[in-house]
């Protein structure tokens, strides 16, 4: 049996597929993010828009290109992303988390700018952002195969399988980013695949090949 198809028609196919960081505001001139790139969710957009997929991608604040006919929705927060992604997720066959969601925001977003008082320290409080994915997961009818990414700093795998569970997620793709040569922000990532029935290591490659075979993987999974 062939792992990965050289050519697949994924006509007929919606896709959602979530990348970039969120930022959630502090003030008008201030915000908390992360350093996700969007490569890897821009990447799968265009790969599996090239195979015949309806393609929309919902993204947080990045610096790349819209791929060619993909229909983009650019959003900045969480909570955002979270609307977008529900609405775009009831019309899809097949919903990827990719982004790096903000777990937490600002309780209350100042409206004018926060300016230094004399004392040393600051405070901020912050509360938690819904969980996007989780919520695409248990959406109770229309629910599309649903695959989501785990970065991990350690115990990479151990954590992907306890978030694939408790997210009731079909499928994930864990990410190893205490290396710096992969993950946020690189051209080249590692992944390891993990399903209900079993796992797969797609090893160090440029992120738009990894995304083909992902793209692929997932598409063999899809209604399996
Ligand atoms: N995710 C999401 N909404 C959030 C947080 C995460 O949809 N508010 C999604 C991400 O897009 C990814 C998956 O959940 O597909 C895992 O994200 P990750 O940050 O690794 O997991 P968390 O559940 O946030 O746990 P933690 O950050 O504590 O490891
Ligand atoms: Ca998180």
């Amino acid at each position: 049996e062939q792992l990965f198809s050289p050519v697949k028609n994924l006509q007929g196919l919606r896709i959602t597929i979530t990348a970039g960081p969120t930022r959630e505001a502090i003030d008008p001139v201030r915000y908390i993010s992360n350093h996700s790139s969007g490569k890897m969710g821009f990447a799968l957009a265009q790969a599996a828009a090239a195979m015949g997929a309806e393609v929309t991608l919902i993204s947080g604040p990045v610096q790349l290109t819209t791929p060619a006919g993909v229909t983009r929705i650019d959003v900045q927060s969480a909570e955002q992303m979270h609307q977008a992604a529900l609405s775009a997720a009831v019309q899809s066959d097949i919903f990827i988390g990719c982004a790096a969601v903000a777990d937490y925001r600002v309780a209350e977003i100042a409206a004018d700018k926060l300016k230094k008082g004399a004392e040393a320290e600051m405070q901020l409080t912050l509360v938690k952002n819904p969980d996007i994915i989780a919520a695409v997961a248990a959406l109770p009818q229309q629910r599309p195969f649903t695959v989501g990414f785990a970065a991990e700093t350690r115990n990479v795998l151990e954590y992907a399988r306890q978030k694939l569970l408790n997210k009731r997620l079909d499928m994930i793709c864990a990410n190893d980013v205490s290396a710096s040569d992969r993950g946020f922000n690189s051209d080249d990532n590692a992944l390891s695949v993990i399903w209900r029935g079993g796992e797969l290591d797609l090893p160090k490659a440029p992120k738009q090949k990894l995304a083909t075979q992902l793209i692929t993987l997932i598409s063999e999974h899809y209604k399996n």
